[in-house]
């Protein structure tokens, strides 16, 4: 059967996994009003960032005794801020299903080192089973597996009693699906994702148990300053109001809050759910359709309606191995890129042969509806 090509593209081709797509109705106008060229310590520059760390806390529901930074180095720089400083005190159980959760593993065990870890991986597409998981220890997990597909259904696993800490990646999920604060510790995310913000800046929040420890434990290896956030045994309290450890990007910052105040004024995070998960939705009303297309994640209540992670169901093309099925599908991105109808759409690198495509809040429902028949004519040109 041959697929006549579409004619009507995506009015925003932007479907990249991080840096996400802006909100919509974005553009450089919304970074007018930033403090550029003044010092991010001056009473304005201070204001701005106090500013987005209560907007973040208000949108997100975060408790007020919880403690919430802005850090360097995005997500990356939150979570190791967290393991290097929090680790290490007692056991430790490392939670991975796709390439970031693994990285978290390697961090632990090869660069920590730490001699009493307990590794549960489970393959992309899949979670692991999450009863086993021992709460007397320190947890560190990926909220939702951005490069999978795959998310924790909910917090209900998390012991409300733990006597470990609970560290939670949350960066594809944040602003995207809700996190019970009562039993997360340490929560992660940055600017870039869900609300398609600029990238190089991370949160970090902490809840009171998380500061007990950094105010009681310290750590046998050396931490360098970007990771410090104790002083003589207390936390440096300026850094969760705003007070950088060093210099943020101003622009960044006027960025962030333009996409909070967009969250605002579509009913903050259930507006951002909302929209979200109509995207799943949509997607997986396409996927049942679909004489090719199948979610990488099977189970229902653990894919993510942010990081839409795709595989191929088609006999013929499964039966092929890895490198011809990822070549082809790297042609079908290219062809979707080239015609100007999806940007950044192919599987992570070490993620299986797939596509994954961004449903966060910035992506808008009807450029899906209109990116779908381009795929099916796309994957029409490359199957094999
Ligand atoms: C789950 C997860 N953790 C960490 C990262 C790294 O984030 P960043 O590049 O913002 O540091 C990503 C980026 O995609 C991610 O998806």
């Amino acid at each position: 059967m041959t697929i006549t090509k579409p004619t009507s593209k995506p009015a925003n081709p932007n479907f990249s996994s991080g840096p996400c797509a802006k909100r919509p109705g974005w553009s450089v106008d919304a970074l007018k009003d930033a403090a550029t060229g003044r010092s991010h310590r001056s009473a304005p520059g201070k204001k701005k960032l106090a500013e987005v760390i209560e907007r973040s806390r208000a949108i997100l529901g975060v408790p007020d005794d919880y403690k919430i930074g802005i850090v360097p180095a995005s997500d990356t720089g939150a979570v190791e801020m967290a393991l290097w400083s929090l680790l290490g005190a007692r056991g430790v159980e490392v939670l991975a299903w796709e390439s970031f959760g693994k990285g978290w593993v390697t961090d632990v065990v090869k660069q920590l080192k730490l001699d009493d870890v307990t590794v549960r991986e489970a393959p992309y597409g899949e979670i692991v089973d999450l009863s086993q998981v021992d709460f007397s220890r320190d947890v560190v997990f990926t909220w939702n597996g951005t490069t999978s597909g795959a998310k924790v259904p909910n917090g209900d696993w998390i012991a409300a009693d733990r006597e470990g800490l609970v560290i939670a990646d949350a960066t594809s999920a944040a602003f995207a699906m809700d996190l019970p604060w009562d039993k997360l510790d340490v929560v992660t995310y940055s600017w870039q994702k869900v609300m398609g913000g600029e990238a190089a800046h991370g949160m970090l929040i902490l809840s009171p148990r998380a500061v007990e420890r950094l105010e009681t434990y310290t750590p046998k290896w050396p931490l360098p300053k970007i990771f410090r956030m104790t002083k003589a045994g207390k936390l440096i309290d300026g850094i969760f109001r705003g007070a950088t450890i060093n210099t943020p990007s101003m622009i960044a910052v006027e960025d962030a809050l333009d996409g909070l105040k967009w969250a605002e004024s579509i009913d903050g995070l259930e507006g951002l759910k909302a929209r979200s998960e109509a995207n799943l939705k949509a997607i997986a009303a396409w996927v049942e359709a679909s004489d090719w297309a199948a979610f990488l994640a099977e189970d229902e209540t653990i894919r993510s309606n942010t990081s839409v992670c795709l595989k191929v169901k088609e006999p013929a093309f499964v039966a092929q191995d890895a490198k011809t099925q990822t070549t082809a599908l790297k042609l079908l991105a290219q062809l979707l890129d080239d015609e100007g109808v999806a940007y950044d759409i192919g599987g992570y690198r070490d993620a299986p042969a797939g596509l994954r495509i961004w449903a966060g809040a910035t992506v808008e429902t009807a450029d899906l509806e209109a990116l779908f028949p381009w795929l099916d004519w796309a994957f029409a040109q490359v199957k094999i």
